[in-house]
């Protein structure tokens, strides 16, 4: 009896799963948009191996960027490794290496030209990635964390005393 009655909220509920999944769709620079990328790469496959986020974004500690990895990196381990099963997304990587293309991956984070951001420093100020890019680590799909504004890069740099000149972000 309990379970008939509650049918009808949950259908409703599920409706508007739904709808919200196809608004966000809609507009894919929102935050929570997840853009199909030309491989279906899991992240939480790669970090449960004890692969480092640094293998792959070799970067992050010394320079502004993160890094993409080339698709060289993807070959280097894949080509040791026989698949359980047949999977297309692994055989797609060596069609991008034979053609000697890169991955051309859809990104989900970019500022725009005219600011500039910096990751050695916050990573040496032990800013976590989660706190910017979320659970991307454990994820099977990435989801775009946030859209970055500039009142939240001004907010955490006044309450941890970081530089809020113009200059610091624009150039
Ligand atoms: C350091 C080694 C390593 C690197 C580098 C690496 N992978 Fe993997 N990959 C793995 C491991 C380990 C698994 C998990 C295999 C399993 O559990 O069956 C995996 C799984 C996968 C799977 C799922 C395979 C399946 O059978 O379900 C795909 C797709 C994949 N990787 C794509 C990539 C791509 C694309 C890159 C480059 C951006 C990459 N990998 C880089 C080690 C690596
Ligand atoms: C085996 C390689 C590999 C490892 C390990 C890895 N990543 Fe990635 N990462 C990728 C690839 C490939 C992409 C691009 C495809 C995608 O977005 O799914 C990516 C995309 C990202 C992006 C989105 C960048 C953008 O602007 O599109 C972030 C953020 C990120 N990774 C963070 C992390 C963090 C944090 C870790 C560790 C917890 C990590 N990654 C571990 C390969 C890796
Ligand atoms: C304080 C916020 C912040 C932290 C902490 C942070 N990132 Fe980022 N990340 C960004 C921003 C902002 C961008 C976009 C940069 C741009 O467009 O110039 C970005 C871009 C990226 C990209 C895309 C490629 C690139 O280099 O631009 C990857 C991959 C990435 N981050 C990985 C990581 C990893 C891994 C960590 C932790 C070791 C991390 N990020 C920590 C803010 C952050
Ligand atoms: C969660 C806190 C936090 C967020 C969010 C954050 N920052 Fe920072 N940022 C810091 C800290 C802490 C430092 C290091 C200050 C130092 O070492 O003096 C820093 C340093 C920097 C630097 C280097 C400053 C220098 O002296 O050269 C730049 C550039 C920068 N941030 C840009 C950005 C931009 C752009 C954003 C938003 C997209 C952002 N930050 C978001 C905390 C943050
Ligand atoms: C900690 C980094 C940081 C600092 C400091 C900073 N900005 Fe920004 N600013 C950004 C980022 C990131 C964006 C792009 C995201 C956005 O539009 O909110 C931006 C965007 C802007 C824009 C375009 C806004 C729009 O709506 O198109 C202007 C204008 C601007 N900043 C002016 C300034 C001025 C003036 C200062 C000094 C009083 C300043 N910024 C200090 C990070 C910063």
């Amino acid at each position: 009896m309990l379970q008939l009655r509650s049918t009808p909220s949950v259908l409703i509920l599920g409706a508007a799963v739904l709808f919200i999944g196809v608004a966000i769709s809609a507009c894919s620079s929102d935050a929570g948009a997840s853009p199909d990328q030309p491989i279906a790469f899991s992240h939480r496959l790669h970090v449960e191996n004890e692969i480092d986020c640094s293998y792959c974004h070799e970067y992050y500690d010394r320079y502004a960027v993160a890094g993409i990895p080339r698709v060289s990196v993807c070959v280097d381990c894949h080509e040791f490794m026989e698949p359980v099963e047949p999977n297309p997304d692994l055989d797609r990587i060596f069609e991008f290496a034979d053609a000697g293309k890169e991955i051309p991956w859809v990104r989900l984070y970019e500022l725009p030209q005219y600011t500039h951001f910096n990751h050695k420093w916050h990573i040496q100020a032990e800013v976590e990635c989660q706190v910017c890019h979320g659970d991307i680590g454990i994820s099977d799909r990435a989801t775009r964390h946030m859209v970055y504004k500039m009142d939240w890069c001004l907010s955490c740099h006044e309450s941890q005393q970081a530089s809020v000149d113009c200059v610091t972000c624009h150039k």
